[in-house]
């Protein structure tokens, strides 16, 4: 117990009551730095910057909080800050220096992946993942149908879509509920296209402090411009646009132009850049982003199929002691699980395997009944999704953006 609990403990429910609340904020998260809860108080430095970008206050807590986490990039960033508002001169200050060398650093860079591609500069890292297509995603025909009619299809056929008068150009977002294959689906796009991929986590981004964050997005954009042909994926794309920042929140309004205008320039002058963007949450999507030469065509990813359960349990299992497994039916028992959940199920089964030979002393191959407990106790992770998702669905489908998500819980009765 420390003394300042009782006093945090009420501030953080004067906080629910006025979350944007500055000065309960500081004070919070100065007796949370007291208490080295770090972790807990760099966020409320962040939410106080958002909404005040250049309070001083805020950006020495943040800075402290981040070098006491270790994370020098972005201590650096928030110094940098304090320099360019005059508040911390260039001689006296130690972390300068650290500014100085995080700009030729890795560390700056937010999760960024190289995946096929030959040259690989201090932007990006490569990465240990294979190579995949389409063929390696399993089932899930309607949405690689629906991959070949609005993405791979346009892109093979400029002549066609200029004769119709559409621009090849623009992106695509994929949505759907976690776990369910978007990633996977982005990085077999890039094997289809034979281009590289490059893939951000926008909270990544989004870490480094606003004014950062747009010339990280610039310098990702160009690094792809040096790589084409590739895919430039965007995770977590909602984190850009959420209707609530939005509203108040200028600075990333600011990063969202950024990504408009980098997203526009490719129509003109950037052949073989694709943008490819994903969301668990479409809905929070800023509308800028979504309207035409931009995220314009959406493909929505849900739970995998029969086919596509069994296809992943199977290579789930592949490198796995067996007998006697029947895939199909597990496939059948499995309705509604992720591909995530999927991953989840078999490790269950197989700690279940380990225990029972550890109590037995005999090794023996994982069998169809030792899914019977796992799957007793796992429930899909789907379900949740879809109960927000009907929502939208219904009440907010405004021109029809949600068509595919409505079938689809019609379909399923979700
Ligand atoms: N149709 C599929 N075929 C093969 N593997 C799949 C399929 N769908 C999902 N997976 C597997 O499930 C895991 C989770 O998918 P991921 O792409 O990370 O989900 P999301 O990005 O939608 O949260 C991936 O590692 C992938 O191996
Ligand atoms: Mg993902």
């Amino acid at each position: 117990m420390s003394k300042n609990d009782s006093v945090i403990a009420a501030l953080e429910v004067a906080l629910q009551a006025s979350p944007e609340d500055i000065g309960l904020l500081a004070h919070l998260a100065q007796l949370l730095c007291e208490d080295e809860r770090d972790e807990d108080a760099l966020p409320l430095y962040q939410q106080m910057l958002v909404q005040e970008p250049a309070n001083v206050t805020a950006l020495r807590g943040a800075r402290q909080c981040a070098e006491k986490l270790g994370n020098s990039a972005m201590s650096a960033a928030y110094n940098q800050l304090l320099v360019s508002l005059g508040q911390e001169s260039v001689e006296t200050n130690s972390h300068v220096v650290s500014a100085n060398q995080q700009t030729k650093s890795s560390a700056v860079v937010p999760n960024l992946r190289v995946v096929g591609g030959t040259e690989v500069d201090h932007l990006a890292e490569e990465s240990s993942e294979p190579e995949i297509t389409l063929a390696d995603v399993g089932g899930m025909e309607s949405v690689k149908r629906r991959l070949h009619l609005s993405f791979l299809g346009p892109l093979s056929n400029p002549e066609l879509m200029a004769t119709y008068g559409k621009d090849v150009g623009g992106g695509l977002l994929l949505y759907g509920p976690p776990g369910c294959g978007k990633t996977f689906i982005a990085r077999a796009l890039a094997g289809e296209l034979r281009a590289n991929f490059l893939s951000i986590g926008l909270s990544d981004v989004l870490d480094m402090y606003i004014g950062e964050s747009e010339r990280r997005l610039h310098e990702l954009f160009e690094e792809a411009r040096r790589k084409r042909p590739a895919i430039l994926f965007f995770d977590e794309l909602d984190a850009l646009g959420q209707k609530r920042s939005q509203l108040r929140n200028s600075g990333m309004r600011s990063v969202v132009n950024q990504l408009l205008s980098e997203m526009d320039s490719i129509n003109t002058d950037n052949k073989n850049l694709f943008i490819i963007g994903a969301t668990n949450h479409p809905w929070d999507v800023d509308a800028a982003l979504k309207r035409p030469g931009r995220f314009d065509r959406t493909v929505a990813v849900f739970p995998p199929d029969q086919q596509a359960r069994s296809y992943i349990l199977q290579s789930l299992l592949a490198k796995r002691p067996t007998e006697d497994i029947d895939i199909a039916q597990l496939a059948g028992r499995t309705k509604g699980f992720s591909g995530a959940d999927l991953k989840h199920l078999v490790e269950s089964a197989v700690e279940y395997v380990l225990e029972s030979c550890i109590e037995s002393g005999n090794v023996r191959p994982l069998v169809n009944r030792d899914f019977d407990k796992p799957l007793k106790d796992l429930r899909p992770s789907t379900y949740s999704w879809f109960e927000t998702a009907r929502n939208y669905a219904m009440f907010a489908n405004e021109s029809g953006a949600y068509d595919e998500l409505l079938e689809y819980i019609r379909a399923h009765k979700l």
